[in-house]
């Protein structure tokens, strides 16, 4: 059997040393980080998000402004509301959550966030910034909360990775690309598999480290894994049950892959509390760069 990864475990470590630096910039700079979050509409999931984001922010000292748009609101008017947290000096970071209406062109919202301000990281100019590896104080990247938390726990349970095979299955610009980039620059052999990758069971089979983030419940199976392998789920689906109430489950099959892999993150329980606790540490960083600040240690 597998050991279990505790990501809630080490997200509540992260959250207590993020409360700290907030309440060092407190007492020498006089200064409370604040992230803003926006959401437009009423898409059931996403409330839930953000209603955590805005809980936990508050938690760790940091001030949380919370904009709520109706789901007609037109694209101007949240470029204005953007252009507006850009140039609040009381803002070091705005999340706009996703996924906005399809009215809103989101590629647009997201490149008129101040990359210093884009606690998502997903402005081209942080995507751009992790993809050299840019270390620079003047042009290091804000990495994705996702993939920086699955970082995390990969390399507390593994050391060094470098040279580990590591296949990331999903592509999205949230998780499956940023996520490769991370292990690429901590020396591991990267394969990114997808929906049209070729005998994906065998691709899969070669990682000593499996990154699963596609969106489809239990999509990989104990068979997929390599014995002793580092199983990261960052799927969060909600499934119905046969008792008519519903369950979140992961992109892996927890039941068959925790027989076979060395070590696995659950679900809930696993990558999902990382997620909100970098989004805190993203927007403290931040907030200490803005002041000329080397970045926290954290
Ligand atoms: N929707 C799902 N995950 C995320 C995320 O990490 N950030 C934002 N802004 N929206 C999301």
């Amino acid at each position: 059997m597998s050991s279990v990864i505790d990501g809630k475990a080490f997200a509540a470590g992260l959250r207590g040393r993020v409360a700290e630096a907030v309440a060092s910039l407190k007492a020498e700079h006089n200064v409370v980080p604040g992230l803003a979050v926006v959401i437009v509409g009423h898409d059931p999931a996403s409330q839930v998000y953000v209603k955590n984001k805005v809980k936990t922010t508050t938690e760790v000292g940091m001030n949380s402004l919370h904009h709520e748009l109706p789901e007609d609101t037109a694209q101007d008017d949240l470029l204005k509301l953007v252009d507006d947290l850009n140039n609040d000096p009381a803002v070091h970071g705005i999340l706009v959550q996703l996924p906005l209406p399809g009215h809103i062109d989101s590629d647009k919202v997201l490149a008129s966030i101040r990359p210093e301000k884009d606690v998502d990281g997903f402005h081209v100019v942080n995507v751009g910034r992790l993809s050299i590896g840019a270390k620079g104080i003047e042009n290091k990247p804000i990495v994705p909360c996702t993939p920086w938390g699955s970082m995390m726990l990969i390399k507390d349970q593994l050391g060094d990775i470098s040279g580990m095979n590591a296949v990331v299955v999903g592509r999205s610009n949230i998780v499956g690309k940023p996520m490769a980039q991370l292990l690429l620059a901590a020396n591991a052999t990267v394969t990114i598999a997808h929906s049209r990758t070729k005998n994906i069971e065998e691709v899969c089979r070669n990682a000593d480290i499996l990154v699963a983030a596609v969106g489809r419940p239990e999509m990989v199976k104990g068979d997929w894994i390599k014995p002793g392998a580092c199983v990261i789920d960052v799927g969060i689906n909600r499934i119905p049950k046969d008792d008519g109430k519903t369950k979140l489950v992961g992109d892996v099959d927890y039941a068959s892959a925790s027989e076979v892999a060395g070590s696995i993150t659950p679900v809930p329980g696993g990558v999902g509390p990382m997620t909100i606790a970098c989004l805190l540490a993203n927007a403290v960083t931040a907030c200490a760069r803005s002041l000329g600040l080397e970045d926290p240690q954290l």
